[in-house]
C-alpha cells in the first residue's frame, strides 16, 4: 500500500524530506527529485490509473490525492452519492504511487467555507459550466490549493475532462504557476465508452445506452471532411437515435479559445459532447482534425 498522508502540514513535510533524499544523493537535477501529482477525487477506475502510470513515467516522486471536493459540486448533484472507497483505491494504486494525500474536508476547509476562490472566466460559463454553476470556480479553487500544498512540477490531467484541462492550462498561465501540465488520452471500454466514476451509477439498460457518446463522436468525426455543421449533425443524429440518452450539449470548439468554431474553421478542434443517461450526466470529446 502506499504511504497515505491527511494533513497539510505531514504531506509538505514527507514532499520536503524526498526532495531533500534526493538532493544529499546528488540527484537535484534528475528525475528523481521532481514531483509528479495526480489529482482525483477516488473511485480510482483504470483511465485514473492510467494517469499514474504515465506520472510514474516521468520519473520523480508520485503524488496522487484523492479528495472529493464539495466546493465544485453544486445544489442537488451527486456530492453525497459521490462513490468514496479509500481502501480499494489504495490498493489500486499499490506499486503506482509514492504518497497519496487523502485530506479531510476540515483539513482542506477548516473555516467551513472559504471566501477567496479562484475565478473560472468566461468559458467557464460555457458547456459544463452552463449546467453546473459554479463548478469550474470550485474545482479551480480546489486544484490551486493542491498545487500550492504539494508544490509539484508537473500535473497530470486526462483529456476526458477537456473543458477543466484548458481551464487548468489557463489558470497556470494567468497566475503564473510554477507547475507544467501533462494530459493523458481518455481511457475507454472495448465499446467506446469513455471511463467515469459515474459509470457505476448506470444499470444495465442504461449502460447499453451510454455508449451512444462516443458512437456520436465517431460518427461525427468521420464527417470531418464536410465541415462542423456537418460533424454536429452526424453526431446529432446518433444521439436522436437513441431515446435513453438526452443531449445536453454537442459542440465543436477551437481548443486554444474554447470557443465554438463557426463552419469554415480550418485546422484542429475538439467535439464536445453532454448527455444524460437515466439521472446521470456523462461528458466525452474527441480532437478533430478539419484540414
Ligand atoms: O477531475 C477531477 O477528478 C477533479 O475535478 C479534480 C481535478 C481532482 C479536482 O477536484
Amino acid at each position: 500500500m502506499p504511504e497515505v498522508v491527511t494533513t497539510i502540514a505531514e504531506l509538505r513535510q514527507r514532499v520536503a524530506s524526498a526532495r531533500e533524499l534526493a538532493r544529499r544523493e546528488g540527484s537535484s537535477d534528475a528525475p528523481v527529485s521532481r514531483v509528479v501529482l495526480v489529482p482525483t477525487m477516488g473511485a480510482l477506475h483504470d483511465g485514473h490509473l492510467q494517469l499514474v502510470r504515465q506520472a510514474r513515467d516521468l520519473g520523480g516522486i508520485v503524488v496522487v490525492s484523492i479528495f472529493v471536493n464539495p466546493l465544485q459540486f453544486g445544489p442537488g448533484e451527486d456530492l453525497d452519492r459521490y462513490p468514496r472507497s479509500l481502501e480499494t483505491d489504495l490498493s489500486r494504486l499499490e506499486g503506482l504511487a509514492d504518497l497519496v494525500f487523502a485530506p479531510s474536508v476540515g483539513e482542506m476547509y477548516p473555516a467551513g467555507s472559504v471566501e477567496t476562490r479562484v475565478t473560472a472566466g468566461s468559458v467557464a460559463s460555457l458547456y459544463e459550466g452552463a449546467s453546473r454553476p459554479g463548478h469550474f470556480d470550485g474545482m479551480l479553487t480546489v486544484v490551486a490549493k493542491l498545487f500550492n500544498i504539494v508544490a509539484p512540477d508537473v500535473a497530470v490531467f486526462g483529456q476526458k475532462d477537456a473543458q477543466q484541462v484548458h481551464l487548468v492550462g489557463r489558470m497556470v498561465r494567468d497566475l503564473d504557476l510554477p507547475v507544467t501540465i501533462a494530459v493523458v488520452d481518455t481511457v475507454r471500454e472495448s465499446d467506446g465508452l469513455a471511463l467515469s466514476s459515474r459509470n457505476r451509477y448506470l444499470d444495465p439498460s442504461e449502460r447499453a445506452a451510454a455508449v451512444a457518446l462516443s458512437r456520436a463522436l465517431a460518427a461525427g468525426s468521420a464527417m470531418a471532411g464536410a465541415g462542423t455543421d456537418a460533424v454536429r449533425t452526424a453526431a446529432g443524429a446518433v444521439i436522436a437515435a437513441e431515446p435513453a440518452v438526452k443531449l445536453d450539449y454537442l459542440v465543436v470548439v477551437d481548443p486554444e479559445t474554447f470557443l465554438p468554431v463557426g463552419e469554415g474553421h480550418s485546422g484542429p478542434a475538439i467535439a464536445l459532447i453532454a448527455a444524460r443517461v437515466g439521472s446521470t450526466r456523462l461528458i466525452d470529446n474527441e480532437r478533430i482534425s478539419f484540414d
